[in-house]
């Protein structure tokens, strides 16, 4: 069922646990998070960032190939289809595109600024019953070509986004996108506990989730963290169960070179890697 992310969020606030987005690439990845929900009954968010999206040919192919999925999957569970770090062209690019959800990241922006066009999107988006996440405080590390530098949201900022209407809120709190160097602070639950104390009942969002320790992870859920972004996760898991099938010889094997026997491996390891994160975030069963 493709819904917006509103209500599985909300009900993650109220129930102390937190739900998935697994960034997708191709039609593997997006079948493996999709199988793996579904089994775990669990709602998921599936998250394309504009480079993705213009990987898989545009935001309509992707549209199109995860509702599709959907039906031919018979997936039951809430999945939501969400722009990942959108720019204010590409948030209205999603939206006619037809995914229930975006994210306008206007965090490089001056906060009158990220204000303005986050107010704009809020009300295009309701009105299309589509969810909407902002960004405050940039998320540290590389993704898609884009650097942030890592900064810890200002709550009163936090505030002021969150009182336009946005159904989920992306803050930085320490964390960074992609592997974490090993003199990273950790994160920073004196920042996270101030915006919370901020933003009420509003769902945040912990991007960079790749790598943060277990007992981080549920010490956030604990503060307020409803949504958790995974990424780099499943490209390592991928990449490591395709090289060692290659390095094994397997694709010389047989038939062993058959794309649909070659990509097995990774798509198994990636639906690893979500069952391992649904179960430490608590969406199973949630569904
Ligand atoms: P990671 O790649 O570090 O898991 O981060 C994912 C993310 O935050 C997507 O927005």
């Amino acid at each position: 069922m493709l819904v917006s992310a509103t209500e599985m969020l909300q009900k993650a606030v109220e129930g102390h646990y937190a739900v998935g987005q697994f960034n997708i690439n191709n039609l593997e990845w997006t079948k493996s998070i999709l199988q793996t929900a579904q089994e775990l009954n669990s709602p998921v968010i599936l998250g394309v960032s504009e480079g993705a999206g213009k990987y898989m040919t545009g935001f309509k192919t992707v549209a199109a190939m995860v509702s599709a999925m959907i039906d031919e999957m018979k997936i039951t569970v809430p999945v939501a289809l969400h722009l990942d770090h959108g720019t204010y062209d590409g948030c209205y690019k999603c939206i006619k595109a037809g995914f229930s959800s975006i994210m306008f990241d206007g965090s490089h922006y001056p906060i009158d600024e990220n204000v303005e066009k986050t107010k704009e999107l809020v009300k295009v988006a309701h009105a299309m019953g589509i969810s909407i996440e902002a960004e405050v405080g940039a998320i540290g590390g590389e993704e898609d070509g884009v650097v942030g530098m890592g900064e810890c949201a200002d709550p009163n900022e936090c505030k002021m986004i969150a009182d336009l209407g946005i159904d989920f809120l992306a803050a930085g709190i320490g964390n960074i996108h992609g592997k974490y160097p090993a003199n990273w602070q950790g994160l920073s639950f004196e920042t996270l506990a101030a915006i919370k104390e901020k933003t009420g009942d509003m769902p945040l969002v912990l991007h960079g989730g790749t790598g943060i320790p277990a007992d981080m992870i549920k010490k956030a859920i604990d503060l307020g963290v409803a949504k958790i972004n995974v990424n780099t996760e499943c490209q390592l898991s991928f990449a490591d169960a395709t090289r060692k099938y290659v390095e094994a010889g397997k694709d010389l094997q047989g038939k062993g070179y058959d794309p649909r026997k070659l990509l097995a491996p990774g798509a198994e390891a990636i639906k690893a890697t979500v069952k391992e994160k649904m179960e430490l975030f608590g969406s199973v069963g949630k569904a």
